[in-house]
């Protein structure tokens, strides 16, 4: 499976604030769910728990990182993880239980930390200016090459590859 980071960070690398997204950018919310449709999404459990998002995502097996996995609700769509770095490494011997051809990463701060290593591209969306924020994408430009970018009024949509 292709492993993708995705992403929206602004000119200050913030990508939350609060435990919410610090802007509200509809066509990008529409893009997400037009991309990870279908596949299967990995995130921390502060992401899942978000307020403004349906729990599990639908249409997407979920995979949710905690260290106390007796707290998220058994459901069908969703595997529980509690080693991120390991699961990560050993992928395929998951994959039986997981959906689509990508393994879309979806955050937080955390996630795509302890994710990065392994990513084979960043789907970014560059949102213009800087917010007030609490949480922050990590350096990842030395590493990934960037091949598309579609530009808009308040963001662009880049995609990078590991070079
Ligand atoms: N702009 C974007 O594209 C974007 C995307 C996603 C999220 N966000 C924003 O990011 C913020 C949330 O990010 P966050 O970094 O605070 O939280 P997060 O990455 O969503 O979740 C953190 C949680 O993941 C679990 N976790 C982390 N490391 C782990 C490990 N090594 N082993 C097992 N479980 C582990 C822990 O859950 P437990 O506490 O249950 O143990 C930890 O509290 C929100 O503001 C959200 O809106 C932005």
């Amino acid at each position: 499976m292709k492993k993708i980071a995705i992403v929206a960070m602004d000119e200050g690398r913030v990508i939350g604030v609060d435990g919410h997204l610090p802007w509200d950018i509809s066509e990008d919310k529409k893009r997400f769910k037009e991309l990870t449709r279908g596949h299967t999404v990995f995130m921390g459990r502060k992401s899942y728990d978000a307020p403004d998002m349906p729990k599990p995502l639908p249409g997407r097996h979920n995979v949710v990182c905690t260290r106390s996995p007796e707290k998220i609700e058994p459901h069908k769509s969703v595997t529980v993880c509690t080693d991120p770095e390991a699961f990560l490494r050993d992928l395929s011997k998951h994959e039986s239980e997981l959906r689509g051809d990508i393994f879309w990463v979806i955050g937080g701060e955390d996630i795509y930390r302890m994710s990065l290593p392994f990513l084979d591209e960043i789907n970014l969306t560059y949102v213009y200016g800087k917010h007030p924020g609490d949480t922050f994408f990590p350096e990842f430009e030395n590493d990934f090459e960037l091949t598309e970018e579609e530009k808009y009024d308040t963001h662009a949509y880049r995609r990078y590859v590991r070079k």
